[in-house]
């Protein structure tokens, strides 16, 4: 498909008001997004664990309007909010070619996170996939091609839903076209599996019983506020002096991991992953200007859990996104002895001792329509 295919050509503008609901939930790359071209095109593929507790839930209420022009209200957990207005008008901007009914209707935009505010955890991935779901409930309902009860009409619609769905979070955030759909998603064209760079598509491999429900607790180290957004962070591998090698990686790696969730081989996916999230870091340390996201207790906890491996047959591995906190990853029957060391060994190391567990999910759920 290509970006021309989700251009609405027409639709049905009579309806006054409505309502739509939808939760969507945050992912984590195993192979790292990072560096992009013009209109969120990413530089090398990536794939994600689709996750569960981590969600963003959002309402969006639409009302019939006169005037021109983009005209939307944020409340963020109960409170209006100015600070977000910035981003989702970029991201109004962006998609108006693909909704071309942005300008007719007034929204109110009411979101709220399931982690906690400032916890250092990016809720974009969450955030804009909820929205640009939102939106397509929306387009949907406007349609003038549905069947006579509004309801979609078969899997083809289905499919395209979704994949506009994620085109449109791509555009909010790229990370949030990987949380539309669930266990494991793939973004970015590669030759290992079926792939677009306009959104993600879930991972068409075979999947070993050891992935399945593999559970992820995020230590959360840090909440600051990042020194380098990971949008400055992407500009940067424009012109450094690594980039063509880790894109090429980024391909590799891919198809490493499409081998090793075929054969189940969990020594060879902490290997791949661990590797991935330090490549990630050192992509930052070695660009110029040079940065690091990583904290001290970042670096202590990295080496608890290597000295655990190390002394246990366990398969626990980290990766990192762009900040300090630590995605602690294990397959499910070591749940028990890992939330035990986790909970001995590292939660010392959080801030406040905090901590959440997650596991792999689904993708996003519609809640009201
Ligand atoms: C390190 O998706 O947050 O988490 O497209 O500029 O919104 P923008 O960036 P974003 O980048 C996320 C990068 C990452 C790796 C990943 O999720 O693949």
């Amino acid at each position: 498909m290509t970006a021309q295919d989700f251009i609405l050509e027409s639709y049905n503008s009579n309806i006054e008001k409505g309502k739509v609901k939808w939760s969507s939930p945050s992912n984590i790359a195993l192979v790292k997004y990072w560096g992009k071209r013009q209109h969120q095109i990413p530089e090398n593929p990536s794939i994600s664990f689709t996750l569960s507790n981590c969600k963003t839930i959002t309402e969006v209420t639409y009302t019939k309007k006169e005037d021109d022009g983009f005209s939307f209200d944020v409340i963020f957990e109960g409170e209006k909010n100015e600070a977000f207005k910035p981003k989702i008008q970029t991201f109004f901007e962006r998609i108006e070619t693909y909704m071309p009914f942005l300008k007719d209707y007034h929204f109110t935009i009411e979101t709220s996170n399931t982690f906690p505010h400032s916890s250092g955890i990016a809720s974009s991935a969450s955030g804009m996939s909820a929205l640009a779901l939102c939106l397509m409930s929306i387009e949907e309902k406007l349609s003038v091609i549905q069947s006579p009860d509004g309801k979609r009409q078969d899997e083809e619609s289905q499919d395209y839903f979704n994949k506009k769905a994620s085109f449109l979070a791509r555009l909010g955030s790229g990370s949030a076209c990987r949380s539309i759909e669930g266990e494991l998603v793939v973004w970015g064209q590669n030759e290992s599996t079926e792939s677009s760079n306009l959104y993600g598509i879930k991972f068409d491999g075979e999947v070993h019983p050891n992935f399945k429900n593999y559970q992820d607790t995020i230590l959360l180290v840090d909440k600051g506020e990042k020194q380098v957004s990971s949008t400055v962070g992407h500009q940067l591998m424009h012109g450094h002096p690594f980039a063509t090698e880790r894109f090429k990686q980024a391909h590799h790696n891919l198809a490493r991991l499409k081998a090793v969730f075929a054969s189940g081989d969990l020594d060879s996916f902490v290997k791949i992953v661990e590797s991935e999230a330090l490549t990630l870091h050192a992509m930052m340390m070695t660009s110029m200007p040079y940065f690091i996201l990583m904290k001290p207790k970042t670096l202590e906890i990295i080496n608890k859990i290597w000295a655990y491996r190390e002394s246990t047959d366990s398969h626990v591995c980290f990766t990192l996104d762009a900040g300090a906190n630590v995605h602690v990853l294990y397959p499910e029957n070591e749940k028990d002895s890992v939330l035990r060391f986790i909970k001995n060994e590292l939660a010392d190391y959080c801030q406040n001792k905090k901590y959440i567990t997650d596991y792999v999910g689904k993708g996003a759920q519609l809640m009201k329509n």
